[in-house]
């Protein structure tokens, strides 16, 4: 496998909604493995239309979505092929707060089972295997905890579990640490960096707090009015272009 090959890629994407909104003027751009790609622009700017895109949970309505392996998104079985090998976290991790963080990770194995299957017990190997992904989060003493009695950081590495649980090649984060104190959102952070890397996978998640995507991104996507308006390294987050993405107020608030 080349480390740093591209996953997938947009070619002239444009997604307009049926209200007539525009979610992302024509875009292209793809996203390689080993690399976490921040995404970020003001409210309102594309950042989860383009993640939406990204898993084809949004279909564009112009312009194509490629798969390196799997080819143009097109046809259901050819994106349901793309969604298996893709995991998303959201900002709410979307757990179940009154089952356990085991039970709650080997969801994110339901997937790689046929319908029927799902209504048997998993087998041991994937217990070991859901096990496996709360230890690599740090949470390997808290597995047989109900999830509502974890903390909000605690929940959000469960999410991040359970999404390793399905060995993604792509990983989509909308605002993860959104919920977050900065402390807490920084492990989160530094730890998806850290798999990213390790696994080879491609990461692209948005984030509010410009300080964490200095800290933790290899790549900045930012967007303004659904316009991809800066991608490159994280230190070209200059002032003109933070002014350009969230207005000259941005600059006089201290960081977080
Ligand atoms: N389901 C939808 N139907 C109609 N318009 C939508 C829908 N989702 C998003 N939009 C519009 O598309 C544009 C981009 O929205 P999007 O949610 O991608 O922004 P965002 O950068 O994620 O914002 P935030 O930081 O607030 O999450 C906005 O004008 C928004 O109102
Ligand atoms: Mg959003």
């Amino acid at each position: 496998m080349n480390r740093d090959a591209a996953v997938l890629s947009l070619h002239e994407v444009a997604v307009r909604y049926p209200s007539g909104t525009v979610g992302l003027e024509p875009t292209s751009l793809s996203v390689g493995r080993n690399c976490l790609t921040v995404l970020l622009g003001a409210s309102g700017a594309g950042k989860s239309t383009l993640l939406r895109t990204l898993n084809g949970l949004v279909r564009p309505t112009a312009g194509e979505v490629r798969h390196t392996d799997l080819g143009a998104l097109h046809d259901r079985a050819t994106l349901r092929a793309h969604r298996r090998r893709s995991a998303m976290i959201f900002q709410q991790h979307q757990l179940i707060g009154r089952w356990h963080a085991l039970a709650n990770v080997l969801v994110g194995r339901l997937g790689a089972y046929p319908g029927w299957r799902t209504l048997l017990p998993m087998p041991e190997t994937e217990r070991r295997r859901a096990l496996a992904c709360l230890e690599r989060v740090g949470l390997l003493d808290r597995a047989l905890d109900r999830c509502d009695t974890l903390s909000g950081g605690q929940q959000q590495r469960v999410g991040i579990a359970r999404a390793l649980a399905q060995d993604p090649e792509l990983f989509l984060a909308d605002e993860p640490v959104a919920s977050l104190d900065p402390g807490s959102g920084r492990r989160v952070l530094a730890l998806l960096r850290e798999i990213c890397r390790e696994r080879a996978m491609a990461a692209v998640v948005s984030l509010h707090q410009v300080e964490m995507a200095r800290e933790f991104a290899d790549r900045v996507v930012a967007l303004s009015a659904g316009r991809v308006v800066y991608d490159g390294p994280p230190d070209g987050l200059d002032d003109t272009l933070l002014e350009r993405l969230y207005g000259r107020a941005a600059l006089d608030e201290p960081a977080d």
